[in-house]
């Protein structure tokens, strides 16, 4: 299938567009809020990472908002700027009015089409949701050709409903048709069968790019995001370091990496420098205050660390018996064979060696290396500085 689009031209099957929401989904957990510069500083980054759109936040949440997203439209060239708004003529009017600076952008409009939203979050029949749906997408198209509709808690929507939702917003212009896992609920089946019933059956499905949006409350959001591709969806939305509302969204860098590696089983291609991954997720770390957890992949501090004897071992011998990616292609500078009591002695000469202690005896070498152990079972970490100090303690004596 290949069709144009209004802000991307041709697409094949296999050209990914990584939606990049840490401004908005992500900016929306408690505690995660950015100011104006630290929001346009972010900007850049992503731009720089080559993410394809960025949502840059919800004009009509607040003044503060709606100039953060204008000033992003004005200064950021290259991805598509994105803002956000809800069904209602004043969220659209503001959101076309952020963007309007923009060389190339997008309305991303939504409205909750579940029966659990439609009833008692919106208290709306059905009928009036679909024509809410018409009625918003035709206002966003006044202001680009590019509009985004999203049927908010769409994995828990009637699937009927769901094709007619769709069908009234390709009719009424939308180019992408976003289906989101608002609460994290879907399992990866649910979200490939969702979106092989829309394409199947709703028509017009081949003049649109179908999206996903997956949260992570069953930490599934990277497995959902994986299953919708091979479903045939073409955009991903994302955050960096998996932030967002809750347990947060589909992490970029985890989306981004199981397709490279995995590029055998999925037919996607995303276009991201991912060797600035790492530098974007420690900015996004140094602006918000909030680490991630070092067991976190790609970017977590443990990520290409090695500890065990066994593994250390293997990396010594071929860094593919435990590493799926080079660490290089997502910005870290080489792995890192972490010394501590599951060390063995492989890693524990090859560290001796980095520190320029390669000529050490095969006597001096065992009682460093049994006093290192002594010394590993009462420290978490045994830093280079005090293998150095051992070592020398060694040869001393050797001397005395
Ligand atoms: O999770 C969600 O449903 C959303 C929509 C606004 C797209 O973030
Ligand atoms: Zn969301």
């Amino acid at each position: 299938m290949s069709f144009t689009h209004p802000n991307f031209g041709t697409l094949d099957d296999s050209r990914i567009i990584i939606f990049d929401t840490t401004l908005r989904d992500g900016e929306q957990s408690p505690g995660f809020s950015m100011n104006l510069q630290e929001k346009l500083r972010m900007a850049e980054a992503l731009a720089e990472l080559g993410v394809d759109v960025i949502e840059a936040g919800f004009p009509i949440a607040s003044p503060g908002d709606f100039e953060s997203v204008q000033s992003i439209a004005k200064a950021i060239k290259g991805p598509v700027i994105c803002g956000l708004a809800r069904s209602g003529r004043a969220d659209i009017t503001r959101a076309g009015e952020a963007i309007a600076p923009a060389e190339r952008k997008r309305i991303h409009t939504f409205i909750s089409t579940s029966p659990l939203h439609m009833k008692y979050k919106l208290r709306m029949e059905p009928e009036a949701v679909l024509q809410a749906i018409h009625d918003s997408v035709t206002l966003a198209r006044q202001y680009t050709d590019d509009v985004e509709w999203s049927a908010e808690d769409g994995s828990r929507t009637e699937p009927d409903f769901l094709c007619r939702a769709t069908e009234t917003a390709i009719r009424a212009g939308a180019t992408t048709i976003n289906i989101p896992d608002t609460v994290g609920y879907a399992l990866p089946e649910d979200m490939a069968r969702i979106f092989s019933m829309l394409r199947e059956r709703v028509p017009g499905a081949d003049r649109v790019i179908f999206s996903a949006h997956n949260h992570n409350d069953l930490g599934l959001a990277v497995a959902n995001t994986v299953a919708s591709i091979r479903a045939g969806a073409r955009q991903v939305e994302c955050t960096i370091n998996g932030i967002g509302e809750r347990a947060g969204n589909a992490a970029l860098e985890e989306i981004v990496m199981a397709l490279r590696t995995r590029h055998d089983a999925v037919l996607a291609r995303p276009q991201v420098a991912s060797e600035k991954i790492l530098k974007t997720s420690r900015l996004l770390s140094a602006i918000t205050g909030f680490d991630v957890q070092p067991n976190k992949a790609i970017v977590g501090r443990n990520a290409f660390a090695h500890e065990s004897g066994i593994h250390q071992d293997g990396m010594l011998k071929n860094a593919a018996t435990y590493e799926i990616m080079t660490p290089e292609s997502v910005g870290w500078t080489k792995s890192n064979l972490v010394m501590g009591k599951h060390s063995g002695r492989a890693a524990f000469r090859d560290k001796l060696r980095s520190l320029g202690y390669g000529e050490i005896g095969d006597n001096q070498l065992n009682d460093a290396f049994r006093r290192f152990k002594e010394l590993a079972d009462r420290k978490k970490v045994v830093y280079d500085d005090d293998i150095a100090a051992l070592v020398e303690d060694e040869v001393m004596r050797e001397h005395d």
